[in-house]
């Protein structure tokens, strides 16, 4: 079946009792459930864009409790916000956080709108998260589909349609809205994500024989729930080579910040070049280096790219201007570094005292 099918609505409405008896049997405590604050819904939606139920949990406590409203984290300074968001990733997750406190202070008296066209008007909100939040802080009958609840729905309706297609998600959140279980928005929502997150799992590994759809499921009855959903042909990551510049000076290291656009905009980093860089060619920029040493190699993934980075542990009699110059406990415990540079700062941190060395 395809999603602009006509008998979708039908399929969908038998999904919903069973969905919602093994929720209420089976959805896993977490810390965003216990509360119908759309403040603590919204933060845990977006830190769970992109990161895992495990990886959120933790990140998801602190966060609140430094900034237990919204006015606290529209007036938490940048560097702090960072620091709380450091290692969860896209980063301008937390910018467009922000700036969305600030408009809720400004526009709609502080109070979080309900309104699903003024959630989506905000920073950072897609049509999926403003779903979620609707439907599971204000009990709207709002769908909210992600991966997981696509991967749910090609299996059960055996769809071959590509599920990154805008057109296939159009298909099934106007499906979905018919039969949205009015007095219980919220659980249906959640009922879904946690289906695909826990039983109908991706890459060909469901656990059918848990799941309270198995008698509908069309993948499942015909033997197909391997090969679906289909993948579309993946695009490879474009590799980009960087040499990392760890510069010491005394007890001091370098670091920079990025520029205020694209990857990783605005956070610090520890100076870089692109390509492949030689000895010789760092001692022509850096014409008072002392000492230019190879050290560690390291590799990050990105969703679109992937740096491949080699790095040189370099001496300088002086601070040099265009850097900052931090000591190191601000390098072990203030400045925020995207994961991308931590080894490079464990590297040095583990190092002993910068300065100390012969
Ligand atoms: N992923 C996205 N939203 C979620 C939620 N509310 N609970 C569990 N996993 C999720
Ligand atoms: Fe997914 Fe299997 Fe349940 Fe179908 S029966 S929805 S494939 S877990």
């Amino acid at each position: 079946m395809k999603t602009d099918d006509k008998r979708l609505p039908h399929l969908l409405e038998q999904i919903v009792h069973p969905l919602l008896e093994w929720y209420d049997a089976n959805a896993r405590i977490l810390p965003w459930r216990a509360s119908r604050d759309p403040y603590r819904i919204w933060i845990s939606e977006i830190m769970l864009q992109q990161t895992r139920v495990e990886t959120v949990r933790p990140y998801f406590e602190r966060f609140l409790a430094e900034l237990p409203t919204i006015r606290f984290l529209a007036e938490v300074p940048e560097e702090r916000l960072m620091k709380l968001w450091e290692g969860l990733g896209y980063y301008s997750r937390a910018r467009n956080m922000q700036k969305a406190a600030r408009i809720i202070l400004e526009r709609h008296g502080g109070i979080f709108p309900s309104d699903p066209d003024e959630i989506l008007a905000l920073p950072g909100i897609g049509e999926y998260t403003a779903g979620a939040i609707a439907s599971i802080a204000f009990q709207q009958p709002v769908p909210a589909v992600d991966g997981n609840v696509l991967r749910v729905a090609a299996r059960l309706i055996e769809s071959q349609e590509d599920p990154a297609s805008p057109r296939v998600r159009a298909n099934l959140v106007a499906a979905l809205k018919k039969i949205y279980p009015e007095e219980r928005c919220g659980d249906f929502t959640q009922s879904l994500m946690e289906l695909g997150a826990t039983v109908c799992l991706p890459n060909g590994k469901p656990k059918c024989g848990q799941c309270p759809l198995a008698e509908l499921c069309l993948a499942k009855r015909n033997n197909r729930t391997d090969e679906l959903p289909v993948k579309p042909p993946k695009k490879p990551r474009r590799i980009e080579r960087k040499t990392v510049l760890l510069i010491l000076c005394g007890e001091k290291t370098a670091i920079c910040r990025r520029n205020s656009r694209g990857l990783l905009a605005g956070l610090f980093e520890f100076p870089n070049r692109e390509g492949d860089l030689s000895v010789d060619e760092i001692r022509r920029e850096l014409t008072t280096a002392q000492e230019i040493r190879p050290f560690l190699p390291a590799r990050h993934i990105f969703s679109h790219v992937e740096w491949e980075m080699k790095s040189y542990r370099i001496r300088v009699p002086e601070e040099l201007p265009q850097f900052q110059w931090i000591g190191r406990r601000e390098l072990a415990e203030e400045i925020t570094l995207p994961t991308a540079f931590q080894p490079f700062r464990k590297a040095l941190l583990a190092e002993g005292l910068p300065g100390t060395e012969k």
